[in-house]
């Protein structure tokens, strides 16, 4: 059976080793069932730091929330003094991971400060004034303990903008921040002796780090070539046990699954529709037919009682174009259709191009909400909806047929600019 690490004696905190110069000095909050409002988790979390030894001084990386100091300062009290402290490194600043940094800048005022020059300013905010000392630095930088070195790695977006990496180059062990972390608390601490965690982290992963899959790659273009015996994240189990594998897990989380479907040079719209009386179904199956005319596009029909939304958001996720029908009913767009926008957030829609249309009985405002909704998660909507009321006629189908067509041409890059006749504005 595992041994549970001697979290406490006599209950102070104490220190877990992890090699002889590096402890782990983190907090556990196994009541957390809510983080950062959007995450759940069902066995709380941990707020991992760590504390490197060097033959010239004391680097701290990372601290805890602001709640969990006591823990914090007694682990590290267990193992070290604060006028040994050298070096303070903060791989990211949210306030889960430098709760504890005041007080811990007040008991080593002799310590530097390292940062990522992203964090410049929110560490000014978060310490709410201007003039302390520190360093920012980049990928490459180094910061030397003596016998000890710890090297940089700027991986911006995992979590926030100002998210870095640190390396212990003489240990091989990569304290990675959010990065490779999860929502997952056991007092075994080491992935290899820890509860399950396989959900956790992969939902951990769907949650912070998907709508960012393009700086995903980026880092682990710089974190694949090291050599790494440890992965230390900021939360959740320490990867001590083929960690290797953790990193592999995430470029594949980050590749296109679609990717070898779609033809070089190859675009894809894709056109959801929900429809009470079959009117937004006849616009839905002429935006359709219009859109396939046009070659290179490769286009889908989909009916949105026909699934749950999970699989739409993967789609969503590899497409070039998202094409929206819905009725207006009450006023309003319908439910299905806001259920599948408001999943949205975890993927990146920034290059995308968007589209609305739909038929209504009085008033028709669904189609311009729905719009304004794409603008506002970031998706260029380049030709204005199409509303119909009740049953289209043969022309107000053409007009379809018309807006499928130009959408897909927008996708090639084939669409002229619109001339705007300044006496249509008068
Ligand atoms: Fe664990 Fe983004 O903070």
């Amino acid at each position: 059976m595992s041994k549970l690490p001697q979290l406490t004696i006599s209950g102070i905190a104490q220190a877990v080793e992890l090699s002889e110069r590096v402890h782990w000095i983190g907090a556990m909050d196994p009541s957390l069932r809510n983080f950062d409002i959007i995450l759940k988790t069902a066995n709380g979390t941990t707020y991992n730091a760590y504390l490197v030894r060097g033959s010239e001084g004391v680097a701290i990386v990372d601290t805890v929330k602001e709640n969990f100091s006591n823990d914090f300062f007694e682990r590290l009290e267990s193992v070290a003094s604060y006028d040994e402290i050298k070096v303070i490194v903060l791989n990211h600043l949210e306030p889960d991971h430098t709760g504890a940094l005041p007080e811990l800048m007040r008991r080593a005022p002799q310590a530097r400060v390292y940062i990522s020059q992203k964090a410049q300013s929110m560490l000014k905010a978060l310490l709410k004034q201007d003039e302390f000392d520190f360093t920012s630095v980049l990928t490459g930088d180094k910061v030397s303990l003596g016998d000890r070195t710890l090297e940089f790695f700027h991986t911006p977006y995992l979590h926030w903008p100002d998210t870095q990496c640190t390396y212990l180059q003489e240990e091989q062990t990569l304290f990675s921040g959010d990065v490779f972390g999860c929502h997952f608390c056991d007092a075994r601490l080491f992935n290899d002796e820890v509860g399950d965690f396989r959900f956790s982290f992969e939902y951990y992963y769907a949650h912070i780090m998907r709508p960012f899959k393009d700086y995903v790659n980026k880092a682990l273009d710089l974190l694949e070539p090291l050599a790494l015996i440890n992965i230390l994240p900021a939360h959740g189990p320490l990867l001590r046990d083929q960690p290797k594998k953790y990193v592999q897990r995430y470029r594949e989380l980050s590749s296109s699954v679609l990717q070898s479907e779609i033809g070089a040079g190859e675009k894809t719209l894709l056109i959801f529709y929900i429809s009470s009386y079959g009117n937004t179904r006849r616009m839905a199956l002429a935006i359709y037919e219009g859109a396939m005319e046009i070659e290179h596009v490769r286009v889908s029909l989909y009916d949105l009682e026909g699934s749950e939304v999970a699989p739409f958001v993967d789609l969503i996720e590899g497409a070039d174009g998202i094409v929206f029908g819905t009725p207006t009913i009450n006023g309003d767009a319908v439910k299905p259709v806001w259920d599948l926008l408001s999943s949205l957030a975890v993927i990146n829609l920034k290059t995308k191009v968007g589209g609305v249309f739909g038929s209504y009985g009085w008033t028709g405002e669904g189609v311009k909400m729905v719009e304004d909704r794409l603008r506002g998660l970031k998706l260029r909507v380049p030709i204005p909806g199409i509303r119909i009321k009740l049953i289209p006629t043969e022309e107000e189908i053409e007009s379809c047929r018309e807006f499928g067509q130009h959408l897909a041409q927008e996708l090639l890059g084939l669409r002229q600019p619109r001339v705007i006749d300044m006496a249509d504005l008068a």
